[in-house]
């Protein structure tokens, strides 16, 4: 497996989480490219040569930290490598899920309506990333940006396609219909052929304004999530927040039909605390348990889990969570409790 930690919390997260990782004796070994960074692209001009890509072609997933430097501006950078991987191995399905890891975590008021356990299914490689578009007029008081949103049939069957597969009893896919017209009327075609396919569970329908507004009021009514590229990324960090923050929230970017899969947290490099050794290393940990669960390691991903949830119910965790551990000290505590 391909080790890609990154920049800011990156080294830091990824660094504690294997250290945590060798408890477990699991049959994987590391191929680690901490080469690959924002300072490599700032000496060189690209970050993720050939040769990285073959190596990691040749192993069998991706656990990556994150990427990102709050001194290169535009999205080059970021989409020569994180977005990069994502379309070079079609990893279109980002799964994303949140179950609130303990109650006095959750920012809810009402004790009742806490007890989120959902997953986002965001599509990840269409929509506004796609890249499709440019500027007219650049530099001049006319300057005019466009950025396609790009929504394909073939793209937007198959992730609508994969909610279902995940999800026990129903799916509510979420969209903007009622304004944006063309890609609008592509997803509710696909969402109704799609929940013709698979009458067993129960199919429903937000808007993405409504959606935002439900999942704070009662996260609870949701199961699967499905929805596009954008609308995942902002509505993952919602959720996230109310399973207990980004320092707890796993991902991961995979293809159903190959197996290959890129494991990453949600959050990102943190640069308001990247360098001071207290970034929570839990959200890479339970990132980790995603990719063994893939790898049909399901013995391991549990035990992770149950450190994990052993972990924080003593309160041995990281500033963000309330504790008072270093994030060196947080991913020793899971590892103790393996
Ligand atoms: P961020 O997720 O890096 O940070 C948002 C807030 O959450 C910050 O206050 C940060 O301190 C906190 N936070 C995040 N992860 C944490 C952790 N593990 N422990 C404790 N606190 C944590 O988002 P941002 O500040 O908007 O982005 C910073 C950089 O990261 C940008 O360059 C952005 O493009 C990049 N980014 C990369 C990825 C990725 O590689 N997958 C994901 C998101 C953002
Ligand atoms: C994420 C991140 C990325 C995204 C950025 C860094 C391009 O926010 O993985 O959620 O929007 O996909
Ligand atoms: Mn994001």
């Amino acid at each position: 497996m391909t080790v890609l930690p990154g920049d800011g919390i990156g080294p830091e997260v990824v660094e504690a989480t294997l250290s945590t990782l060798d408890a477990l004796d699991a049959p994987l070994s590391f191929d680690v490219l901490d080469h690959v960074n924002a300072s490599a692209y700032r000496r060189s001009g690209h970050a993720l040569t050939d040769g990285d890509l073959a190596r990691i072609t040749s192993g069998s997933a991706v656990l990556l930290g994150a990427f990102g430097d709050p001194a290169l501006e535009d999205t080059d950078y970021v989409r020569s490598v994180l977005l990069r991987l994502r379309l070079e191995f079609d990893l279109y399905a980002n799964y994303r899920p949140a179950r609130l890891w303990q109650d006095r975590l959750s920012p809810l008021r009402d004790p009742s309506k806490r007890a989120v356990d959902c997953v986002i299914v965001r599509e990840n490689t269409e929509g506004l990333y796609s890249g499709v578009g440019g500027a007219l007029r650049a530099a001049t008081p006319w300057e005019t940006a466009v950025d396609a949103d790009i929504s394909t049939y073939h793209g937007v069957s198959r992730i609508i396609d994969f909610a279902f597969s995940v999800a026990a009893e129903k799916v509510c896919m979420v969209d903007k219909a009622n304004a944006v017209r063309s890609g609008g009327s592509l997803w509710q075609r696909c969402w109704r052929e799609a929940a013709e396919r698979h009458p067993d569970k129960r199919a429903s329908h937000l808007y993405v304004d409504t959606a935002a507004m439900k999942l704070v009021t009662d996260p609870t009514e949701f199961e699967v999530v499905v929805t596009n590229n954008s609308y995942g990324d902002i509505l993952s960090d919602l959720t996230a927040a109310l399973a207990g923050g980004l320092g707890l929230a796993a991902s991961a970017s995979l293809n159903p039909e190959t197996g290959f899969g890129l494991y990453e947290p949600v959050h990102g490099t943190a640069p308001d605390i990247a360098g001071k050794g207290i970034a929570n290393p839990l959200a890479t940990v339970l990132t980790a348990a995603l990719l063994y669960e893939r790898l049909e390691l399901t013995a391991e991903a549990d035990a992770l889990r149950r450190a994990v949830t052993a972990a924080i119910a003593k309160g041995r965790v990281t500033p963000d969570l309330g504790g008072d551990l270093s994030t060196r000290e947080a991913a020793a505590a899971v590892r103790a409790e393996l």
